[in-house]
């Protein structure tokens, strides 16, 4: 854990047309925490969660990442930065298998130019062991339960340029049912929420720190 969040927005604002999506919203992700961002519909989580992913752009407000101030101007920038998100709905072809998948676009090549399939599959063993999750990356994704397919979504964000492999911070002691994971725990109660918007909720309990957004609409 550090004193410094890896990445952080402090008094965002977004505005469509007339609709004001965001208002003075401030958030700091720290490594290794898992957040829950609550709201109605048209709270503005999306819009937050597309501001820190480079798809939106604040119209005021500053995004540090590791205390630097940054601008992303598309989301290739703020995947080069290391920040991944997974959509709700998977996107993934169904007839190909998981480490393909998962490797997409950027399949390792043998010298003649050839996708080199053993280390494909050796790879994405890797990331999936240090997933916790006993999904073999040889087999094909069709037939995949939807939680099995977001592993697989979530599975893509560590080959990403940039990527932090936060490994020697996340917490792999079993998790209630036994298994051992390094997906984000949760390792601490949530802080409370210093901004207008975003509000500690008590309902968060002992699994996630977790913000509610509340619609200023
Ligand atoms: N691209 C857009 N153009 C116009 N209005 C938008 C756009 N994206 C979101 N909004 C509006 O901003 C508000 C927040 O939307 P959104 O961030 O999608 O909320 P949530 O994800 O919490 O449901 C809503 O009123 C929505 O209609
Ligand atoms: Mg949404």
């Amino acid at each position: 854990m550090t004193d410094q969040p890896i990445l952080a927005l402090h008094h965002a604002s977004k505005s469509f047309g007339p609709v004001q999506a965001l208002v003075d919203v401030s958030l700091e992700l720290y490594g290794g925490e898992a957040h829950a961002l609550l709201g109605e519909n048209g709270a503005g989580k999306s819009t937050l969660v597309k501001i820190l992913a480079g798809v939106h752009r604040a119209d005021g407000g500053e995004l540090l990442l590791e205390g630097q101030p940054r601008t992303f101007y598309n989301t290739a920038e703020a995947r080069d930065a290391g920040i991944a998100i997974i959509y709700q709905e998977p996107t993934l072809f169904a007839d190909l298998t998981v480490a393909e998948n998962v490797l997409m676009g950027r399949q390792p090549l043998k010298s003649g130019g050839r996708i080199d399939r053993r280390a494909m599959l050796s790879t994405v063993g890797e990331i999936l062991r240090d997933l916790g999750v006993p999904l073999d990356p040889a087999r094909p994704v069709r037939g995949l339960s939807i939680a099995d397919q977001q592993i697989v979504e979530i599975a893509k964000a560590p080959v990403l340029p940039g990527a932090r492999a936060d490994h020697g911070r996340t917490d792999r002691s079993p998790d209630r049912s036994g298994n051992r994971t390094a997906l984000p725990r949760c390792p601490r109660p949530a802080r409370p929420w210093g901004s207008r918007s975003v509000h500690h909720s008590p309902a968060g309990g002992s699994l996630c720190g977790m913000p509610a957004l509340h619609n200023h609409a």
